[in-house]
């Protein structure tokens, strides 16, 4: 697109700021300009007239879980279904690192953090580490993709390289930079993060599938024949990644989803909710949750709507592909946005606009289904979201040692 061309076309969209030090700009840059212009998604800001209407309406219902009484009897079965389908290089893992970790105020990627006490250990080791459990049982070393960010891929690439991998072969890891979304002032107007450049922010975890599509990485699924995709976050330490029982229980139960869940500890413990609306799986997030149904309980007296997920899923590759045209809904986030004002770079520190984000707990609704696999938090559930108190570095500490992780 030339400058005319663009003038025109900002005008139409009331992004004319994008404009704003067009005349400053030396030959090279206005070239970048306008490129990132012609390839800008400007419809995401549309959300924010949307957005009060994303509100979830329907009918809600509870979900049965394979809870953890029905997984001990039929664990053997699981099991073996479950390693059949590791042996046969039918699964892969895609771990979520493109977060920034704010709340653990921690200025380097999040796996980076130590959670040793007495040596050095990573959070990207200890997963690791729970990785190679599994591939010591199955003799095989599954595909692992790990999504960065452009503010982080760099850093992580050379930690994994430092710690050689931590004993993974190289070739089975797949390093991709997530998609980006602009971001815009409250009143949905376009920031500049430099004179020449569109600020730009990641597009949130629901990126996940759509950023390795892009990034070309579907050539390995192919190549490999890869049907299922355990999606995991960085931050639960303790979880178990390609668990055989997890991915032979979902394919058993001719589900094209499943997702680990815990029981919630009480009604007001802040995790989404794995629910029914209008008969599809649905993940109500806590704060979005209406209060009858945070507090209602059943018969057994045990809370209705008990099982909060642990951010990790499995998800059938040919499913996705069938559904990856369909547009995951965006979630505003208010935060403070670095952004050139008055010729000058503005850092301010309190929220000025909105990140666009999508979910993975939306993508669950796609699926059309999902086994819900009950896990025992105090075996496979310690995020560690925050410094201290709830979900934090100290809980997390207490539960690895209580399994025996030395630290
Ligand atoms: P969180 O929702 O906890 O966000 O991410 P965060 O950015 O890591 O942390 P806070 O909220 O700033 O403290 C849940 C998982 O999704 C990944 C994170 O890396 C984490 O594994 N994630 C999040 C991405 O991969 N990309 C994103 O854009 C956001």
């Amino acid at each position: 697109m030339d400058y005319e061309r663009a003038k025109l076309f900002l005008s139409q969209r009331g992004q004319s700021q994008l404009l704003d030090y067009y005349d400053e700009l030396d030959e090279e840059q206005r070239r970048i300009l306008l490129d990132e212009i012609t390839n800008l998604n400007f419809s995401v800001v549309k959300n924010i007239q949307n957005n009060s209407e994303q509100k979830k309406t329907g009918k809600y219902k509870p979900v049965p879980a394979k809870s953890l009484e029905d997984i001990e009897k039929n664990r053997k079965k699981y099991e073996e279904e479950g390693i059949k389908l590791l042996k046969e290089h039918k699964v892969g893992a895609v771990l979520l690192a493109g977060g920034q970790g704010t709340r653990l105020g921690f200025d380097k990627p999040k796996g980076m953090f130590n959670i040793g006490v007495t040596r050095q250990l990573s959070i990207f080791e200890q997963l690791m580490n729970n990785i190679k459990d599994v591939t010591r049982v199955t003799g095989r070393n599954f595909p692992l993709f790990i999504m960065t960010s452009d503010v982080n891929n760099d850093e992580t690439v050379a930690f994994f390289a430092e710690n050689n991998y931590f004993g993974y072969p190289k070739d089975k890891i797949y390093f991709y930079i997530q998609d980006k979304e602009p971001v815009c002032d409250f009143d949905g107007k376009i920031f500049l993060s430099e004179k020449h450049r569109v600020a730009l922010s990641p597009n949130g975890n629901g990126g996940w599938y759509s950023s390795l599509i892009n990034s070309g990485l579907n050539r390995v699924l192919e190549r490999e024949g890869v049907e299922w995709l355990n999606v995991f976050g960085v931050d639960n330490v303790l979880q178990r990644i390609c668990d055989p029982a997890f991915i032979g229980a979902t394919s058993l139960s001719r589900c094209f989803c499943g997702a680990k869940v815990v029981k919630k500890t009480c009604p007001e413990e802040k995790v989404g909710v794995l629910c029914e609306r209008d008969g599809k799986p649905c993940i109500v997030e806590y704060y979005e949750m209406p209060p009858e149904f945070t507090k209602k309980y059943n018969r057994k007296g045990e809370l209705s709507y008990r099982y909060g997920v642990t951010l990790n899923y499995l998800f059938n590759v040919h499913v996705l592909n069938a559904t990856i045209s369909w547009k995951l809904p965006y979630h505003l986030a208010k935060k403070a946005i670095p952004h050139i004002e008055n010729g000058a770079l503005a850092e301010p520190e309190e929220p000025n606009g909105y990140k666009f984000e999508t979910l993975v707990v939306d993508m669950v609704r796609f699926m059309g289904n999902c086994l819900a696999f009950e896990v025992d938090r105090q075996k496979e559930f310690a995020p560690v979201k925050n410094k201290t108190g709830v979900d934090s570095v100290d809980t997390a500490r207490e539960l690895l040692k209580i399994n025996g992780v030395e630290l």
